[in-house]
Parts: C-alpha cells; structure tokens; sequence
C-alpha cells in the first residue's frame, strides 16, 4: 500500500467507515533549535534547515485551515483558523491543473469537496484512474484548467460528521497557491503579526509522470514572493521523500516528511523499488537520513501512541525521543474533537457528530513531547495547550 492517507477518518464511531465522501484524505483521494517551537534540543545543522520566528510550543496548525468548522481548503477556513488563533495554517494541500497553476485541494479528485457533480458541462471529465496504485472514480484537478476550475465552489466533505459545515457549501471557490501567498502577506500587514503557511505537495510522483511536476512549480512562486529562504514563514511538507529532497535542493525554508501508518510504503518507494517502510523510516538509522535533509517530521497520531484491537491508546512509542534525539521536530496528525476521529477511551457516546473527550486525548499526546499538532479545531487546540502549559 502507498501512503498519502489519513487513515483515521469515518462517519461513524465503528472502527472503520466506509462512506467515500467520509474519508478525510484517504487513499481513494488519498530540523531544530527553538524555531518552530522546538525547545531544548540543539542541532548541528539547524541554521542549514533553520526558519525563523519562535512559535508557541506544542504549536498549533490549523489543518486544512479551520475545517472542522468551514469546508476545508477555502478562504473561509483559512481566514477563520488566523481568527481563532491557529499559529499556522496548512494553506494548502497543492495540486495541479490541466495549465500548470498550483489549487489548494487535498487530492486531484474534487467530487467530494467541490460542486463539480452539479455541473453538467463537465460531466464528460468524470473518469476512473489509478491513483498512487488505488482505482479511484471522479473529477480530477489536472484534466481542468485555472479558469475551469474557478467555477467550482466547495463543499463540506463529511457532512455526516459536519453537519453544520453545509450551511457554508457554494460560498468559496478553490484558491490557487499565489492567491495564498499573496493572502498571507495581506493578513500579515493586517494583523501586524507574522502569518505562518504549511503547504503540502500532494502525490508528487503521479504529477511528475503526468508532466506536471510539483517541486519546482511551488519553488518558483517561493522565489516570486521572496519565501524560499531558511528564514521564510513556509514549512513545507510532503508524504514522499523524494519529494522533499528535491525541495531541499531547490529552496531552503524548512521541510517536513509525513510519515502514515506502520506498514506503508511512500509511493515514491514503490515507483523506484526502495523496500522500505514507513516502519523502517521511524527507526534509528531513517530518521537520521530524514534529518540529512528535513527539519521535521509529520507522523500519524498513531506512530507515537498506538492503539490497541479496540481503539483505545496503549503506551507511547519512542518516536518523539528517538526523532529528538536527531534534531528532527514533531508535528503528528491530525487532532479533530468528533467521535469518530478519537481513540476509543476518549469518545463520549456514539454520534458521529458529537465531540468526544477531545482535551483528554491532547493531554496524552502533548505529554509525549510532540512539538505540536494539526488539528481540525484550532481553537480547541489552544484551550488544551493553555492547559498543558499550566
Ligand atoms: O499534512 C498533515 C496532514 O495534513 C497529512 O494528512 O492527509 O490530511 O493531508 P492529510
Ligand atoms: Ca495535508
């Protein structure tokens, strides 16, 4: 199996939904010193990975924006995530379009987070294709052009967790990565404070087959804007290594590898045969070559407190110490309050829209020494970090 899942995502509080529109970045879709709020481990390198400002630790990444509250990856969630607080915000996932631009979606496919099934002119474009090995059906970003696509408006993706999001279904189009870029340095003039971006490169390998390679399309518009420096409020994050190497010789702003489940294989492994594991990255010897290249590393909430058969959060792993140990930060995805999304022990009741015993579950993984975390809820994130902060 190749990566690039969240893997945590249902509708419901079973162990595993099954609703596409459920999934949160699924398959079918889908280093150090004290920046990055990076406290008391020094590295030998850190000015070679460096990046300025210190930010708040555990430090607190808006994901996807605030879209456990706005249909993800629009204006309104980002905006929203600045107003609650969010000390970065994940802006975007980035594709691309038939024209070469980059779009903040979380997967080429938009049939769940657009209203592309509502327009009959592009009912042609629907198509099945294999996507980093899984069959998946839909519209996809790279068979649209900018202006096509600027038709679009997004919708909530879960609705079953997220009623409420619908209300704002249709109100935003999908913003490009300039558009970003350009949004953070009017956000920062406004609100005389730093504004902090964490855009993702989504499956770069299948793009790059395509002819529409991701890396030097976000290092040129880095350059444009003047953020591709050590210094620049850009982390930049991707699930493939490879990816990240290439960025690391193309720009110097800080680079985070994404990490999913145990037994994965990043798909860029899987194109070029190397055998490892996602297993074998988090021991010793991978996280020293991850810390070769990348400030940090962004495994699933599961890689550093697994749970058992029954969904309840066992003991930590040594991931957190062992990352640290080689300068690498941690910044583990991803928080959301709704049952379904929590461990077992921390879930109060069985609707799929309620909120579980979400502050709980922050104290267990904040003890663990993460640096910080994407959450869905950045507000909530904050009250719990005030909370372990004391
Ligand atoms: O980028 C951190 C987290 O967003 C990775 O998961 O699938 O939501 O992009 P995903
Ligand atoms: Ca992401």
């Amino acid at each position: 199996m190749g990566t690039q899942e969240s893997n945590e995502e249902t509708s419901g509080t079973g162990a595993g939904g099954t609703g596409r529109r459920a999934l949160l970045g699924a398959a079918v879709l889908g280093a150090g010193g004290a920046v990055l709020g990076m406290a008391g481990t020094a590295r030998a390198d850190g000015a070679r990975h460096g990046g300025g400002g210190n930010l708040p630790k555990p430090t607190i990444i808006g994901h996807r924006g605030a879209s456990g509250y706005r249909p993800e990856h629009t204006f309104g969630s980002y905006q929203l995530a600045l107003d609650l607080g969010a000390d970065i915000v994940e802006a975007g996932d980035l594709v691309p379009t038939k024209d070469g631009h980059l779009v903040c979606r979380h997967e080429p496919e938009i049939g769940g987070t657009t209203d592309v099934a509502d327009h009959p002119e592009f009912a042609g474009r629907k198509k099945t294709k294999l996507l980093d090995g899984v069959s998946t059906t839909g519209w996809f970003t790279e068979d649209f052009t900018l202006a096509e696509l600027k038709t679009l408006r997004a919708v909530e993706r879960i609705p079953a967790n997220r009623p409420h999001n619908t209300l704002y279904d249709g109100r935003w189009e999908i913003p490009t990565f300039e558009e970003v870029l350009r949004w953070q340095d009017e956000q920062t003039r406004k609100r005389g404070k730093q504004v902090w971006i964490y855009p993702e490169l989504k499956h770069p390998t299948y793009f790059r087959k395509q002819g529409l390679p991701l890396e030097e399309r976000v290092a040129k518009l880095l350059r444009k804007y003047r953020k591709d420096r050590r210094t620049s409020p850009v982390i930049l994050q991707s699930f493939e290594p490879t990816s990240v190497q290439r960025l690391h010789r193309l720009v110097d702003n800080p680079l985070v590898v994404l990490l999913s489940s145990a037994n994965s294989r990043p798909w860029d492994f899987v194109e070029t045969g190397d055998p490892r594991t996602v297993a074998d990255l988090v021991k010793p010897a991978g996280l020293r070559e991850i810390a070769s290249y990348a400030r940090g590393i962004g495994p699933t909430l599961d890689l550093v407190i697994p749970r058992d058969a029954q969904g309840n959060l066992t003991r930590p792993t040594t991931l957190v110490s062992d990352a640290h140990k080689v300068g690498l930060i941690l910044h583990p995805y991803t928080m959301r309050n709704e049952n379904p999304f929590l461990p077992a022990d921390f879930r109060k009741g069985t609707d799929a829209d309620a909120y579980g015993d979400v502050f709980g579950a922050y104290k267990a993984y904040f003890a663990t020494g993460i640096d910080g975390v994407f959450t869905d809820q950045p507000d909530t994130g904050l009250l719990a970090r005030e909370d372990f902060n004391g």
